[in-house]
């Protein structure tokens, strides 16, 4: 791990794992290849705390020929890739989008560390530790559990729901694929769901804490009895690391929160944080924002991970409970309230805003 290339290491999940990687890999040098789309941003790498072992490049991962060069001239040995296009009402709307960036973007990302790696002498061992390509995935490859089955393990069938869902389905399986047929040494991770810092502000928690604080109505879905497996985004980076770090090439690792609650429950529980944290805001008691929204079309019932295999193997668990990790997050967008601004008053965010709730 001497240069790491990181995609999408502006957005959410890909941003905190750069300050995280800073922490705890001090002789190492990190890349950034991001589009920046309206998911990605600056802002979200403002903070770094060693600046001159970062670098960041704005490019497209589809563009093989730019892959190709960052990975040959910065001598990547390490691929951790992030960039996707993930929001899954948005692949209901636009699916076009969804196969571009995590299907054919995974590829040409496959191509150009084929290529490269080939030309270095790296490929064709898929045991070997010089190289590593590892794919940030989700749980959702899985497809959705009946309320008395049991949580999903690294053998569960693939059965994706959402065309987010398949997309990164089809790009897990180019992954395995790219390992038995070249030798890529590779590693998977499918991950449940992250909440905490710089997550933007359209999936479920930090819309909910925005717009309680401006006292607009808290959306949903359907009966709001679907379950998440929810995980705070610094144990999915310590998960990551210790992966990297630790693992055989070609092992899949699931990774989640070990919490199973209701979104409504979620929404409740942030309700009654924010009414501790403001208790003087004129929309207290929170929870009466609450309003219910027709469901997401082929909505997931329920999502839950069997972590056994990363706690045997690797030793790895979540440090943050889930109303613990609720707090933090809480607390991070209240002191970041510019942040949230900033995005929130977009026009692409409020285009979506209207598009995703207005006709519900
Ligand atoms: P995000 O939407 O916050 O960020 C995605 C980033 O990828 C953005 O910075 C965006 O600009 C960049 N990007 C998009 N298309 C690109 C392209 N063509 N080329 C280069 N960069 C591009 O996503 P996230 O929530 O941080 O998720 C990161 C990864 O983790 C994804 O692969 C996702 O499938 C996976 N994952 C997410 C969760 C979750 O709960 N958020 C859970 C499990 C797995
Ligand atoms: O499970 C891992 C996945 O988690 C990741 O792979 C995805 O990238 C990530 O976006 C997330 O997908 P979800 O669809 O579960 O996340 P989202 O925050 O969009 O929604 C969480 C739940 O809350 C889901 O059941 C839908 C519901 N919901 C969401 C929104 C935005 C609402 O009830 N109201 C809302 O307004």
């Amino acid at each position: 791990m001497r240069n790491v290339l990181i995609t999408g290491g502006a957005g959410f999940i890909g941003s905190n794992f750069v300050y995280y990687l800073l922490g705890v890999e001090p002789g190492a040098n990190l890349v950034t290849l991001d589009a920046l789309t309206y998911a990605g941003s600056l802002e979200n790498l403002r903070d770094l705390p060693d600046v001159g072992r970062h670098a960041f490049v704005q490019g497209d991962i589809c563009d093989q020929p730019l892959v190709e060069d960052v990975i040959r001239s910065r001598q990547i040995d390490t691929i951790v890739h992030f960039a996707a296009e993930t929001h899954v009402d948005r692949s209901i709307y636009g699916p076009g989008q969804f196969v571009r960036t995590n299907v054919l973007g995974t590829f040409s990302l496959l191509e150009a560390a084929r290529k490269v790696w080939m030309e270095e002498q790296q490929l064709g061992d898929a045991t070997s530790q010089q190289v590593r390509f590892h794919h940030v995935s989700t749980d959702e490859v899985y497809g959705s559990l009946g309320p008395q089955e049991p949580p999903f393990t690294e053998t569960n069938l693939y059965a994706p729901s959402s065309p987010y869902a398949a997309s990164k389905a089809a790009s897990d399986h180019l992954v395995r694929a790219y390992g038995h047929t070249y030798g890529l040494p590779y590693t998977i991770t499918n991950c449940s769901n992250n909440y905490g810092p710089y997550q933007f502000p359209e999936k479920l928690i930090p819309l909910m804490i925005s717009n309680a604080l401006e006292g607009r109505p808290l959306p949903v879905y359907g009966d709001g009895g679907q379950i998440r497996d929810w995980l705070y985004v610094e144990d999915h980076c310590d998960a990551i690391w210790r992966v990297l770090r630790h693992a055989n090439p070609g092992e899949t690792y699931n990774i989640g929160g070990g919490n199973q609650p209701t979104n409504l429950s979620v929404v409740q529980t942030l309700c009654e944080i924010l009414d501790e944290c403001r208790p003087d805001a004129p929309f207290t008691p929170h929870r009466s924002l609450v309003i219910f929204v027709a469901d997401r079309p082929g909505h997931d019932r329920r999502y839950a991970m069997d972590i056994t295999k990363i706690q045997r193997d690797l030793g790895w668990q979540p440090r943050h409970t889930l109303v613990a990790g609720l707090r933090k997050t809480v607390e991070w967008y209240l002191a970041h309230a510019q942040w949230v601004e900033a995005i929130r008053k977009e026009q692409d965010y409020q285009g979506w805003l209207v598009r995703n709730y207005n006709q519900r």
